[in-house]
């Protein structure tokens, strides 16, 4: 197929209540139209995704965003600054949103955002409306940052995958609620709080600790199947490492975030070494993964959330 034909057949199959595998700067999406009550339900049990967890609305434009959400002259601010890109603003929904109620999970704030990639953009074009997308992987396993992936992690669950290459940024977006005028950090992701408050000219607000305020930050995710152990620096010969910048000896494997230390190639590479240590871990009959120290600044914030969790105790 033509990049033409392809996006045509995936906004045909998206009309029909199907899911597509969509690229996205962030990490791959699962879409469905986020208007059709049954499409969105089909998200939720490909993925094994509770129910109470909501999704996010991805939009073509600022407009497109106005239409389901009510914007504040912050969050005006912010999406001026950043759409397109990898920020997700969780705003006030409009009593009249044109999106089922499912995709909302009954709260009455949306998630919304207008990603960047050249292949969402042309998909939600021809589609011509609002599009509901998780992470396209199984609930609490890695998130998809290649459309191989997405086709290992999901198979015939998916009516299509569109290949747009590997996700250039590789961690999803952060996510930003704005309430009562303040900005409030929700999830670190693939826009640094740092750049946030430069050039949005904001201070966030970090999101209160006792209630879990993304209901889908629980504390086991992307969970590689080998045990994590981070902020090592003296990896045993049974562990692969995953090192930033030039590695320790006595690792059983080495695989590289980033040699010259940049948290954003860190970030990039995060997704697709797991899954790559985590083979390495299963063929060589290795004990662990061991992660070298993230500084948590710049996209380093992002890795370092998203190991950690990698790590947490898992249910089960
Ligand atoms: O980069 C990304 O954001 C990717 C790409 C595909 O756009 N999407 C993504 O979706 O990461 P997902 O479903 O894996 O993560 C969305 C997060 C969940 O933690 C969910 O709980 C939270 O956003 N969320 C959605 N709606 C919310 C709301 N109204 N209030 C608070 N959190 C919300
Ligand atoms: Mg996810």
């Amino acid at each position: 197929m033509t990049d033409h034909d392809a996006i045509e057949t995936a906004a045909l199959i998206l009309r029909k209540g199907g899911l597509v595998g969509m690229p996205t700067e962030t990490v791959y999406g699962l879409a469905a139209d986020a208007t059709d009550d049954r499409a969105v339900a089909r998200i939720f049990e490909a993925k094994g995704r509770p129910r109470f967890n909501p999704l996010i609305v991805h939009v073509a434009d600022a407009g497109a965003a106005a239409r389901v959400a009510t914007f504040s002259p912050l969050a005006e601010r912010l999406g001026a600054a950043f759409w397109p890109g990898p920020l997700t603003l969780v705003l006030r929904r409009r009593e009249n949103a044109p999106l089922s109620l499912l995709v909302t999970a009954g709260l009455d704030t949306v998630a919304v955002r207008c990603p960047a990639h050249p292949v969402a953009r042309a998909l939600l074009s021809a589609f011509g409306g609002p599009l509901a997308a998780p992470s396209a992987n199984l609930s609490g396993t890695v998130s998809p940052t290649t459309a191989a992936h997405v086709a290992e992690g999901l198979g015939d669950r998916v009516d299509l995958v569109l290949d747009g290459g590997p996700s250039p940024i590789g961690v999803e977006s952060t996510i930003v609620k704005i309430e009562d005028g303040a900005a409030i950090l929700l999830r670190p992701g693939g826009l640094a709080v740092e750049e946030i408050e430069r050039v949005g000219g904001v201070a966030l607000a970090r999101a209160g600790s006792g209630a879990v305020e993304a209901p889908g930050m629980l504390a086991s995710h992307y969970a590689p199947r080998a045990p994590l152990r981070l902020d090592v620096t003296l990896p045993d010969s049974d562990e692969v490492y995953l090192a930033f910048g030039p590695p320790p000896a006595g690792a059983g494997a080495v695989l590289q975030l980033s040699l010259g230390c940049d948290p954003g190639e860190a970030a990039a590479n995060l997704f697709a070494h797991l899954r790559a240590a985590d083979a390495l871990v299963a063929a060589r009959n290795l004990a662990a993964i061991a992660v070298a120290p993230i500084p948590r600044e710049g996209l380093g914030l992002a890795v370092a959330d998203r190991l950690a969790r990698a790590a947490a105790p898992r249910p089960r």
